[in-house]
């Protein structure tokens, strides 16, 4: 896929005020500093579509972008933050469960984890929290750059290992480097392929 335009559209805290839902839509999530904006600006080839940092705690917001004017991208406000009040954090769960079970374009959620650590137990728990729920998804290896192949691998295996305690089937997942632009072409060769499968459905 070539990327031809990539727009950012709205945020939002209330799913009913998100775009019209009549494209596929692709949802990136991870915990604080994983690699969220570094990610998508790779994606889209723009330095500065997801804005750097937002400061955790502050409003939570679900972030339309509009890709080729075929799917929508979505920059969803990640978990894991360590100095969020437990108030922020059940606004946060309520807001992304809401978005979860009433988004009916969603397609397929990224769920970004970093390559260099061992599966945690917020990554697990969110992960099996969306299997429980039935939302597609995909796990996204970030920063891999940052250390070797091998490395990586074992921290994929892990991942495999720890999934399959629950689940028969496992997820995709992508190795990639925003820093070295790894993990472009299969990101968007995937949104591709499922596109086609959707427009194929309708
Ligand atoms: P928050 O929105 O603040 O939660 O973070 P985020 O998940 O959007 O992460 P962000 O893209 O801001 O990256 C966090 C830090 O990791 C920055 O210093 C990035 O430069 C660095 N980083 C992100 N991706 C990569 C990568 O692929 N390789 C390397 N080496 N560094 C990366
Ligand atoms: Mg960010």
């Amino acid at each position: 896929m070539i990327i031809k335009e990539a727009k950012f559209l709205m945020s939002n805290t209330k799913v009913e005020a998100c775009p019209t839902p009549d494209k596929p839509e692709y949802a990136f999530i991870g915990r604080s500093n994983v690699g969220k904006s570094s990610l998508i600006n790779m994606l889209t080839e723009q330095k500065k579509l997801a804005k750097t940092s937002s400061q955790p705690g502050k409003t939570q917001l679900i972030n339309h972008f509009l890709i080729n004017n075929e799917w929508y991208l979505v920059d969803l406000p990640g978990y894991g933050y360590a100095k969020v009040s437990k108030s922020s954090r059940e606004e946060w769960r309520r807001m992304i469960n809401f978005y979860f079970q009433k988004r009916e374009n969603l397609t397929c959620v990224f769920v970004l984890v970093d390559a260099r650590h061992e599966p945690l137990q917020p990554d697990l728990d969110f992960i099996n929290h969306l299997g429980t729920m039935g939302v597609p998804f995909v796990i996204v290896f970030t920063k891999v750059d940052k250390q070797s192949a091998l490395k990586t691998d074992s921290t994929i295996a892990a991942y495999e290992r720890k999934l399959r305690e629950t689940w028969e089937e496992l997820p995709q997942m992508f190795r990639t480097s925003a820093e070295k632009q790894m993990g472009r072409d299969e990101i968007l060769n995937f949104i591709d392929e499922v596109n086609a499968q959707v427009q194929n459905q309708q």
